[in-house]
């Protein structure tokens, strides 16, 4: 199975990094998303990205200009139809996730293979609603997908083998390192990740630490590049709460329960750095604490 053609559905954070490395490594993609804006974000994102790239000698500059002419956009999920592969890469809702796939399933081409780069959501259960589960798997990138090395790779469990290396091999070839992780509620990385980003809110709200101490106390006393907190921020606090409810739901152990404070966070709209706004506000420079 040769895959040339890309589908990319949602152009938020992840979406436009995952167009971004999917054109350099040669492919061809379409991006789509429902909001027009995402789409222009995205390109003047990806611009950006591939500037700063050509700029430190990254990439030469026909590269850059062959990989901005291979991305495309469309406001039409149908227009992915066409393609060989097809991300999803929209918001972290089961609901949402599903409704792209039942609208996307009629426009499809035979053979395609679907993937999903969902943080948590249960791969078995999305691919149960399309009509080839076989030709289904999880396909999770890190953020910013430009920078970071890693990709899990799921399978459901009616996944067969000849997806599974069809997509092992595009993430071959992007360069990245594919790790395997079973169809359990969060994977591995955010399985391990998020409940320890829940904890450092919960810090917070009982009043063990400031915002500051909090990440300063893991970025200095643990070596990790950034705090725990600023982390939630450049992930995205509704993300963030999508996973917690997701490995809540899925384990029915009380040790996952989703911080209240993240809740009131996302209930205020303070989403982190996408909405200018979480446990710190961008809007200043530097950015300052909200607590
Ligand atoms: N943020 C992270 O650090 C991170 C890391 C790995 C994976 N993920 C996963 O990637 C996915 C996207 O996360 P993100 O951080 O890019 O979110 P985001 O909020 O930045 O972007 C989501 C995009 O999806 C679009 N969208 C919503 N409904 C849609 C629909 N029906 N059709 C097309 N587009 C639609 C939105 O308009 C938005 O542009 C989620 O499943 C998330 O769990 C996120």
């Amino acid at each position: 199975m040769t895959i040339r053609t890309i589908g990319v559905i949602g152009a938020g954070q992840m979406g436009s990094g995952i167009a971004q490395v999917l054109a350099v490594a040669g492919y061809d993609v379409t991006l789509t998303d429902v909001a027009a804006n995402a789409l222009e974000t995205a390109l003047s994102r990806i611009s950006a990205s591939l500037a700063k790239m050509a700029a430190r000698g990254k990439l030469s500059e026909t590269d850059r200009q062959a990989a901005e002419r291979r991305i495309e956009t469309s406001l039409a999920l149908s227009d992915i139809g066409r393609c060989d592969l097809v991300i999803e890469a929209a918001t972290e809702k089961e609901s949402v996730k599903q409704k792209i796939f039942d609208d996307l399933v009629p426009h499809l081409k035979p053979g395609s293979i679907l993937t999903s780069n969902t943080s948590s959501i249960s791969i078995t259960r999305l691919a149960g609603r399309t009509p080839h589960p076989e030709r289904f798997m999880g396909l999770h990138f890190m953020n910013p997908v430009p920078v970071m090395q890693l990709v899990e790779l799921i399978r459901g469990i009616a996944t067969d083998e000849e997806t599974f290396v069809a997509v092992q091999e595009v993430v071959e070839r992007l360069g990245k390192t594919p790790v395997v992780a079973s169809d359990f509620p969060a994977f591995i990385v955010n399985r391990i990740l998020m409940p320890m980003i829940n904890e450092a809110i919960f810090v917070l709200h009982e009043g063990v630490g400031s915002v500051i101490d909090i990440d300063n106390s893991m970025k200095l006393g643990a070596n990790q590049p950034m705090g725990p907190l600023e982390l939630a921020d450049f992930i995205g606090l509704d993300t963030c709460l999508s996973i917690m409810q997701v490995l809540n739901e899925g384990f029915c152990d009380p040790k996952y329960r989703p911080c209240p404070l993240l809740v009131k966070y996302v209930e205020a709209g303070w989403l982190g750095r996408k909405t200018g706004r979480g446990f710190y506000d961008y809007r200043s420079d530097p950015p300052v604490p909200t607590r």
